[in-house]
Formats: C-alpha cells, structure tokens, sequence
C-alpha cells in the first residue's frame, strides 16, 4: 500500500471478515482452473503455434500430447467459466467489485507507482487495494471474461459464426485468446510475487484476513 495515499486503518472488532469463506473458495478455485487451463493451453497450442519459434516445453504442459491436453481444456473450462461467473454475480449483488475496486483515483495510480519504483511496496492496510492492484484485478477479470467468450468462439465456430465474424475471424479469436492467456500469466507472475513479499496477504486470502466495518474496510486508526 502506498504509504502517502494509506490511511492507517486498524480492525474492526465485530465486523464481517475482509475475505468471507465464500470469497476465498472462489478465489483458489479460480486459482486452480486457471493453472489448468493455461498449461493444457501450451499444449494444444503446440499442435499448431501461432508466432514461429515459440513453443512450451513438455514439463510445462498439461497433458502428454494436443488431444490429452485439449481434454483438460475442456473440463477447466467449465471449473473457470461458472466459478468466474459466481463471482461476478457475487460481486455485483453485495457490491464487493464496486467496494474493494472502485474508486481509481489518478493521483493515487501516480503515487503507487512512484513509491513501487522506490521499492515501497508495503501493505500496512490489508483491508484497501492499492490504485494499481485495482486497475489489475480489473485487468485480469476482463481477460478473464474474454478468455471466455473467445474459447467459445474458438471452440464451436460454426455455432457461435456471429461473434467469429465479431472479432475479425477464427484465426483473430485464437490470436485474441491467445493475447489474453498471455495478460493473465503476466499478471500471475506479478500476483504471486506479491503475494509472496507481503505475505500477510497471503494468509490473510487462506483465513479470511481482518475484521472490517460496513464499508469494507477497517477502522481509521484512533478513531475507536
Ligand atoms: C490466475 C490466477 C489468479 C487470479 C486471476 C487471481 C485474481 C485475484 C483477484 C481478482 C483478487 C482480488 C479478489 C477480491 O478481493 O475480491 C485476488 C486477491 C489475492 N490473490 Fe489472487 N489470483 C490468482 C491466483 C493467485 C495465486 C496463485 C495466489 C497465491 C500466491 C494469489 C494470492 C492472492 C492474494 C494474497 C490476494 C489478496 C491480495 C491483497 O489482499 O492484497 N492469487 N486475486
């Protein structure tokens, strides 16, 4: 958290948790069916690459060869596309998204990123995501969807021609799907590095983390 935007916040003592169960299910379910799906993905892509050259080691595959991995595609696909989709319906109707993700202030993105280039990437107040950790939850959520509605168009092409022709054509469905798998890794990388230096986040994502107040958030502190 940057140290200029944070507030210190301290808990809320009868206040829900800052992640309830049903959030923390979702999150590592999601976790899990991602990992599926990106390395069964490396393996159907290496049937048939998209830029020369670039391909991804047996180790890194799931699946011994295309056919085996594009099971694995298929039963992720629906681990992801109706776990994703309970969070967003979730998310909306107890106003979570809008809670933990919104507002995006502009001096907030400039401040967060001048103090992650000063190497202060502190997270003293667990119960608010910083300007930039906002903008990417947002990012991936939206590769997410994509990853979603390009996988069908990829997958029953001829019953889904309509979005097909939408997004410029088969092989721009695949490139686009392709593009968004590579959002999301990118994205995984800097997650778990996170996660790992500051890893009170950690555990607060595995036991449910502070208590927090009716906004979401915990109390400022000496203020109780
Ligand atoms: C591609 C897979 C993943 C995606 C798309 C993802 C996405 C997200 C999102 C959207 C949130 C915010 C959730 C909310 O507050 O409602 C979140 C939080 C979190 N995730 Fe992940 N995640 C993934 C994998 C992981 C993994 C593998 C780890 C473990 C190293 C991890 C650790 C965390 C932690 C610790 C938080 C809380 C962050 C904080 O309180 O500052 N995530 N993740």
């Amino acid at each position: 958290m940057s140290g200029a935007v944070a507030q210190r916040r301290t808990a809320h003592p009868n206040g829900r948790r800052l992640h309830p169960w049903s959030v923390r299910v979702m999150h590592w379910t999601n976790a899990v069916a991602m990992l599926v799906m990106i390395t069964s993905g490396w393996g159907i892509y290496d049937d048939a690459v998209i830029i020369r050259g670039l391909h991804f080691s047996k180790g890194l595959r799931l699946g011994d060869w295309a056919a085996w991995s594009l099971n694995w595609h298929f039963a992720g696909m629906w681990l992801l596309a109706i776990n994703g989709l309970c969070y967003l319906i979730y998310g909306v109707l107890t106003g979570r998204l809008r809670e933990r993700l919104l507002p995006i202030r502009l001096h907030d993105v400039i401040q967060t990123v001048r103090d992650t280039l000063r190497l202060k990437i502190e997270h003293n107040d667990l119960t608010t995501y910083n300007a930039v950790q906002k903008i990417l939850y947002i990012v991936v959520i939206l590769a997410g969807v994509s990853q979603v509605v390009t996988g069908l168009a990829i997958w029953k092409p001829i019953q889904f021609s309509r979005l097909v022709s939408l997004l410029g054509g088969f092989q721009w469905a695949r490139f686009i799907h392709f593009a968004g798998m590579s959002v999301i890794v990118g994205f995984l990388v800097v997650h778990v590095l996170l996660a790992l230096l500051v890893p009170q986040t950690l555990w607060a994502m595995l036991t449910g983390g502070p208590r927090v107040g009716p906004s979401g958030h915990g109390a400022p502190e000496g203020m109780r």
